[in-house]
């Protein structure tokens, strides 16, 4: 286990549609490596969630681990750490909030990204066991951002205009929209 280096944008596997997981992959050592270096990563960042590419790992795998209550994220329900294999995002209602994203691939800067705020997720587990997720507000743009890694996207390409790309420091100088979605 090792923590590593998170790649950040430029990095042209930051721009890769990352590659689906087979099964049998699941319960090898490299997946198992990957997936412990990911929580390591995670923890030392002290953030909710990194996708595979993050850490220069092309596949489809992401984990997000929330911690519940009136965090600095403000009130929003915990999740214990979870593994995402090969997820699919489907909406589930198109009407779309905005918050200002961090990405600890962009560090430094916050993008206000508006997203669809009703969500399912479709995953497998570890075990290769599919599961599914309803998700709503925070947690729904939480989820899209971290599985447009996945698909080679970063949440400044999905800035309407560059008036809503700032730095850190510059963010509480103005009328804040929402608040921010920190280092995912
Ligand atoms: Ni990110």
């Amino acid at each position: 286990m090792a923590i590593r280096e998170i790649i950040r944008m430029g990095h042209p596997t930051l721009c890769q549609v990352a590659r689906l997981l087979q099964p049998h992959e699941l319960s090898g050592e490299p997946v198992r490596e990957l997936l412990a270096d990911m929580v390591d990563t995670l923890h030392h960042a002290g953030a909710i969630g990194l996708a595979a590419p993050q850490i220069n790992a092309s596949v489809r795998l992401a984990i997000i681990e929330i911690p519940g209550g009136n965090s600095r994220y403000g009130e929003i329900p915990a999740m214990p750490l979870t593994v995402f294999v090969n997820p699919e995002v489907q909406l589930l209602d198109g009407e779309l909030a905005g918050y200002w994203e961090g990405c600890l691939s962009v560090p430094g800067l916050r993008g206000f990204v508006e997203r669809p705020q009703h969500a399912r997720v479709h995953a497998l587990d570890l075990q290769g066991n599919a599961f599914e997720l309803e998700l709503k507000g925070f947690l729904a743009t939480v989820f899209q951002h971290e599985f447009d890694h996945l698909d080679g996207r970063l949440c400044v390409d999905r800035l309407k205009d560059s008036s809503l790309l700032v730095y850190e420091d510059m963010l509480a100088e103005l009328p804040g929209p929402g608040p921010a979605v920190l280092d995912d």
